[in-house]
């Protein structure tokens, strides 16, 4: 097959969702569908269960499940898709952020009774601001929820998005009955009072015709064709386009548990859903068809044995082919590479493969060359652009607790942040070492993994951190600068790359400081 027809044929993207919405039953059911799996309950939920198990032991037995579910691949219907997983928790938010670098597309889940959440929210604005098409699933039809329309005004008014639905509902909860599949123009009704199996999917040309009343009574059939009108006078008709550049959102209802709406969402994302997007670098953007290869690191997993120290770096590929034992260049290290067992990733297993394709996710044995966000290439001097680091939320000083281990601290330290578990700065006034995170539980992460992969200890030290701002020195005013450094000595850092970090002690520092040194630029992520 050709190169093209490798591309065309390739779906990668990734499922996000508050914690509990559905992501790994629609997951899960997705498989099953693909074939790569064959029954329910093989997809582990990579969910962060407190209270059974002390956390750390919670947090390996999430690593262990992450590195398994990484990318879940399948065929259906002559097109290979990758599923990237995110994780849901919100102290990993930042991991799911890196993730969404590496999708092409997403499908946002959605409870029917819980409407937009909080994670729905963060996750959807990195989303936007991507501009990354968006599909909607709305889950849990079987339960008692909101008003479909009432649901829709939400996701328009809180996520900012356009929606146009695909699929509706013919009633909620205990009086539903199925699914009018607006883009098939066809009905899925539930059979008898199981409401776990589609009856048959019967062909509705027109919605006005009477087999409808048959099928669903005289009530629910008016209803829906009142709500059916209503939906499109109200929202813009479907347009590829549209959503492909991230301004409509196709919305489909179902309810993953009980099978419901999922193949109508998987068929019409087979037909609608982009295939590899090209990628902007420092120094031009670069497209998939293009036969150099290229690609970018976006995650990096540690070995779950503390005694086997390599990596696994996850690069997605953006251009060319991907060849096993060929050289390619890092470009940051400016080094020649070559690897002889690059993983591909299935349902349930991972194998060496030969050639990888754009879109494609491979997995390389690292032994610390790699830090997230490194290109790869074919010999081009460039880097992708893109994966930028967020203000942490946390900050606390780090210490060394045994002086005899400064050398596998320093060491584990290192390699931990190249991972992207959290983020290390350098206070200038003493060299203190800072870490960073999005969330308390990083904290918990980082002590347990330095003493059992690194035979190194740490203690914490609190610090009062409200956030902090990188520097833009290029685009600040020199004398204002030179002031600003003067006066906030105390509160300036660099971080890993060198760059110079202002931390503010409160919002109201924040605020005063910005008003005062107006021509100070500060920026709350690493990339600008
Ligand atoms: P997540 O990955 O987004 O966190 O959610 P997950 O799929 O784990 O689903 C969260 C809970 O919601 C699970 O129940 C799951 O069975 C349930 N669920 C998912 N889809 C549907 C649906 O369409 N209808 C209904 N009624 N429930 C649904 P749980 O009790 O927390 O876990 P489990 O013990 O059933 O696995």
């Amino acid at each position: 097959m050709s190169l093209q027809s490798e591309i065309d044929r390739r779906r990668t993207f990734g499922i996000i969702s508050h914690p509990d919405a559905g992501k790994t039953t629609l997951t899960e059911k997705l498989l099953l569908f693909g074939g790569a799996i064959q029954e329910a309950g093989a997809v582990k939920s990579n969910k962060i269960k407190k209270g059974a198990t002390s956390d750390f032991m919670e947090i390996e037995r999430q690593r262990g499940i992450s590195v398994a579910t990484s990318v879940l691949a399948f065929e259906y219907k002559g097109i290979k898709i990758n599923i990237l997983d995110t994780p849901g928790h919100k102290d990993f938010a930042e991991d799911t952020f890196r993730t969404l670098t590496a999708v092409d597309s997403v499908i946002v889940v959605i409870d029917v009774a819980k409407g937009v959440e909080e994670q729905t929210l963060k996750l959807v604005e990195v989303c936007r601001m991507r501009n990354i098409p968006m599909i909607v699933f709305i889950n849990k039809l079987d339960r008692e929820g909101k008003d479909a329309f009432e649901l829709l005004d939400d996701i328009e008014q809180k996520l900012g998005l356009t929606v146009t639905p695909m699929s509706f509902p013919i009633g909620m909860g205990y009086d539903f009955k199925g699914i009018y599949n607006i883009w098939e123009k066809n009905v899925n009704l539930f059979s008898g009072d199981s409401r776990k199996n589609i009856e048959e999917t019967i062909n509705i040309e027109d919605i006005n015709t009477p087999e409808l009343n048959e099928l669903i009574g005289d009530t629910a059939a008016e209803e829906l064709r009142e709500e059916v009108e209503l939906v499109t006078e109200v929202y813009p008709k479907f347009n590829q386009e549209e959503y492909l550049n991230g301004n409509l959102q196709p919305v489909f209802f179902g309810s993953a548990l009980n099978n419901f709406g999922v193949r109508e969402l998987l068929d019409c994302f087979v037909e609608i859903a982009p295939t590899p997007r090209p990628k902007e670098s420092d120094t031009r953007l670069v497209r998939p068809e293009e036969k150099e290869f290229s690609g970018f690191v976006f995650k990096i997993h540690a070995n779950m044995d503390p005694k086997h120290r390599d990596r696994l770096a996850f690069i997605k590929i953006v251009s060319g082919t991907f060849n096993r034992n060929t050289p390619y260049l890092h470009v940051r290290n400016n080094k020649k590479m070559k690897f002889s067992s690059p993983n591909a990733f299935f349902a349930e297993r991972k194998e060496i493969v030969d050639v990888s394709y754009p879109g494609d996710i491979v997995g390389l044995h690292d032994t610390g060359n790699f830090k997230i966000g490194d290109t790869l290439t074919q010999g081009e001097k460039m880097q992708y652009k893109g994966i930028p680091s967020f203000s942490p939320e946390h900050f606390r000083y780090i210490n060394n607790a045994d002086p005899m281990k400064s050398k596998q601290l320093g060491k584990g330290i290192d390699q931990l942040m190249d991972e992207g578990v959290a983020q290390l700065f350098t206070l200038e006034l003493n060299g203190r070492k800072v870490i960073g995170t999005v969330g308390a539980l990083q904290f918990e992460v980082i002590q347990y993994r330095l003493e059992h992969e690194y035979t190194a200890k740490c203690t914490y030290e609190n610090l009062n951190v409200h956030k902090a701002c990188w520097v833009d020195i290029k685009n600040s005013d020199k004398d204002e600068l030179a002031e600003f450094k003067r006066v906030k000595a105390r509160f300036l850092a660099k971080d890993k790359q060198g760059q110079l970090v202002f931390f503010a002690d409160s919002s109201f520092t924040l605020q005063m400081t910005q008003s005062k040194f107006s021509k100070v630029k500060l920026h709350f992520v690493s990339e600008f």
